[in-house]
């Protein structure tokens, strides 16, 4: 009998991913978190350049210099200040977040996860050996931080927190009075703050606030899947204190060696060309979270408005369970994400998260279908 460690074998696998193996030609995607366009033909010219030109060997751990040195330009937009010194370019922002978890959680450190939240941060912090803990984010607060429910939940066992902002699942930005408060509350009890930014460009009427502007020891991770619809590229990075960068670089020599090259010279590229790319996007996108939000509007289905990212939170509890409206919906030929998956909090149970980077019909398809489940 094998005897696999017992850290990984209570691990639940992603319970978005069982979902797609269902995927057939007919159906209507709208759980996968990824982009429906591709990757700017620019930077695919740029990876093809790079193969041509001979930069298929390893490069140094932390990542290209030019890519560091771009990065470290692009950061001042959110006046974060750092270097190239103090940037660990990564495969994906997931291995910045693995990163993260292994240099700051010990066994049986609390950590606080937003809840409804991204799916990783709970499985990372228990493979690190730490106990993630719900901060729950509440439909009524716009599931954006509270500072007061934030005091609330810090024990003396707490040692990290994860912020996500725009938010996946919800589409939720905090303000910068809330992400300023925070900071100082964190600061106050010696936690350490996460602050995974990858939808930080995807904005519809405000401006991205990253937390490290007001306390360059928090921890901030970014990337490139979201922005420039790179994500089978794999490059992100994280920047933090050069002493906290030298312990996650151990961790990263020995679980990666460095990012992939090619796409690392595609990502500088893309950061140093400034394209209107982005912003046509962004306006594309919001199109569409104007549809779905117009379309559900005055309906059962209660939504608040998404201002970021390409992710909606409906509450659809008028039709049932998450599992059961996720079930009908997907007898419809419609994939969304029970939202269970996003969190413990039960209020999750009353809601469902649907991505619409996808094409305006099936966003309608999926406006009607949920009105006559
Ligand atoms: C909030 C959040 N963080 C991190 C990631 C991972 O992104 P990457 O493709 O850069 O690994 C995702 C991907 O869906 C995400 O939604």
């Amino acid at each position: 009998m094998k005897k696999y460690s017992k850290r990984i074998e209570k691990l639940k696998p992603s319970g978005i991913r069982e979902l797609f193996d269902q995927v057939g030609p007919e159906t209507v995607n709208l759980g996968i978190g990824e982009p429906d366009y591709q990757t700017p033909e620019y930077i695919k010219k740029a990876g093809i350049r790079a193969i041509n030109d001979g930069y298929t060997t390893y490069t140094p751990n932390k990542g290209l210099p030019t890519l560091r040195k771009a990065i470290t330009n692009y950061l001042t937009k959110y006046d974060i200040k750092t270097n190239p010194e103090r940037i660990i370019v990564t495969s994906g922002a997931s291995e910045a977040l693995h990163l993260a978890t292994q240099t700051y959680i010990n066994n049986g450190d609390h950590v606080l996860i937003p809840d409804p939240g991204f799916v990783s941060y709970r499985p990372l912090t228990k493979i690190a050996g730490g106990k993630p803990k719900p901060l729950p984010l509440k439909p009524q607060d716009n599931f954006k931080i509270n500072p007061e429910t934030l005091k609330e939940k810090i024990t003396q066992k707490t040692k990290v927190l994860f912020l996500n902002s725009p938010s996946n699942p919800t589409g939720a930005i905090n303000n910068p009075k809330d992400i300023k408060a925070t900071t100082e509350i964190a600061k106050d009890h010696n936690i350490t703050i996460i602050s995974d930014e990858v939808y930080s460009e995807i904005i519809y009427e405000d401006k991205h606030t990253s937390p490290a502007k007001y306390n360059p020891n928090i921890i901030t991770i970014n990337g490139m899947s979201k922005t420039y619809a790179m994500t089978g590229w794999r490059i992100g990075y994280i920047t933090a204190p050069k002493q906290d960068i030298n312990q996650m670089l151990k961790i990263h020599q020995y679980i990666q060696a460095c990012a992939p090259s090619i796409s690392q010279k595609a990502a500088a590229t893309a950061l140093n060309k400034d394209t209107k790319f982005i912003q046509k996007t962004i306006e594309k996108l919001k199109q569409k979270r104007n549809l779905i939000y117009e379309g559900l509007k005055n309906t059962e289905i209660k939504l608040n408005k998404p201002e970021g990212s390409f992710y909606a939170y409906p509450d659809t509890s008028k039709k049932g369970t998450d599992k059961q409206v996720t079930k009908k919906l997907l007898e419809n030929n419609i994939i969304t994400i029970p939202g269970r998956n996003f969190g413990t909090q039960k209020t999750n149970q009353n809601h469902i998260r649907i991505s619409y980077a996808t094409n305006k019909k099936d966003l309608k398809k999926f406006i009607k279908t949920i009105q006559k489940i």
